[in-house]
């Protein structure tokens, strides 16, 4: 579990959801890194904030030396990497940005061989199956329709390899990296309020349930920040759903 000093490296920090868990971590006091593609993209509030180091660099391109050096004093890595919503940014290349940029990472942390693992946390989808069919509310109809989606849009594809490299390849007990596959639903726009977090799907692909980005942020400050929320959660999938709806089911709720 990471130490109050310890740096959180952020990728993916100018995205919708990335600028949130980076303004949060910020407004907790939390010392972070950001790597990314353009610093003129970061939101006006953390510019300047001196708890915030930028790196302006395409992620992809550094090479493993940079990307140590660049983690190197960091508790924990957050990524909010997303295929940008654009014909080119879906169908264009890095098909695999999630999984490169998560396999890179995650190696390079490994070769660092830090003292105490580093926590890795992925923002993912529910569109993203647990491995072993574990997301036992997913019937073979929404199974084939996410194969088929799988094979014909890059992003479905990149976010289930990323997360079975992270719990097929590194695995429970890597000693070096700890990880948590976040599984927002809808992404939407609002404040922090109540949600959930389930270990398996809350609802069918066909009648999604809301999650605000605000609540995901949260809880990935959440993570990196409370033990016990990571002990419960660290190696898992959760699920992450406003309460609104599915405050009636069973679930931990947080705030
Ligand atoms: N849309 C939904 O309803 C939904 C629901 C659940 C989960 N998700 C998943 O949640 C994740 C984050 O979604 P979001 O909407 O918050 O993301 P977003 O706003 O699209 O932000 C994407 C981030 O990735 C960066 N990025 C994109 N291409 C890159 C590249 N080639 N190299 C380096 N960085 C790159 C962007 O940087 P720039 O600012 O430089 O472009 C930006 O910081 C995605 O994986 C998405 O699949 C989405």
């Amino acid at each position: 579990m990471m130490s109050t000093q310890q740096i959180v490296l952020i990728v993916g920090g100018t995205g919708r959801t990335g600028r949130r868990v980076l303004k949060q971590l910020l407004d907790r006091g939390i010392p972070v890194r950001a790597i990314v593609r353009s610093s003129g993209k970061l939101p006006s509030e953390v510019v300047g904030n001196p708890n915030l180091t930028v790196i302006e660099a395409n992620l992809l391109s550094l090479d493993d030396f940079e990307l140590q050096r660049h983690l190197r004093g960091c508790g924990a890595v957050i990524s909010c990497l997303g295929h940008v919503i654009s014909l080119k940014g879906v169908f264009g290349p890095p098909r695999d940005l999630v999984t490169r940029a998560t396999t890179r990472l995650c190696r390079a942390i490994e070769a660092m061989r830090p003292t105490e693992p580093v926590q890795f946390i992925l923002m993912s989808s529910v569109s993203v199956n647990r491995p072993g069919r574990l997301d036992t509310r997913r019937g073979s109809f929404e199974r084939a329709f996410l194969a088929v989606l799988c094979c014909l849009v890059p992003p479905a594809k990149d976010n289930q390899r990323a997360t079975d490299f992270l719990s097929r390849t590194l695995g429970a007990d890597n000693p070096f990296v700890q990880w948590t596959v976040v599984r927002p639903d809808s992404l939407r726009e609002g404040d922090i309020t109540q949600y959930t977090q389930h270990e398996g799907l809350v609802s069918s692909l066909f009648k999604a349930d809301s999650t605000n980005m605000a609540n995901v942020a949260h809880f990935m400050c959440e993570l990196v920040t409370n033990p016990t929320t990571w002990a419960d959660w660290q190696g898992q999938f959760p699920v992450v759903v406003n309460a609104a709806r599915s405050e009636q089911r069973n679930g931990c709720q947080t705030p």
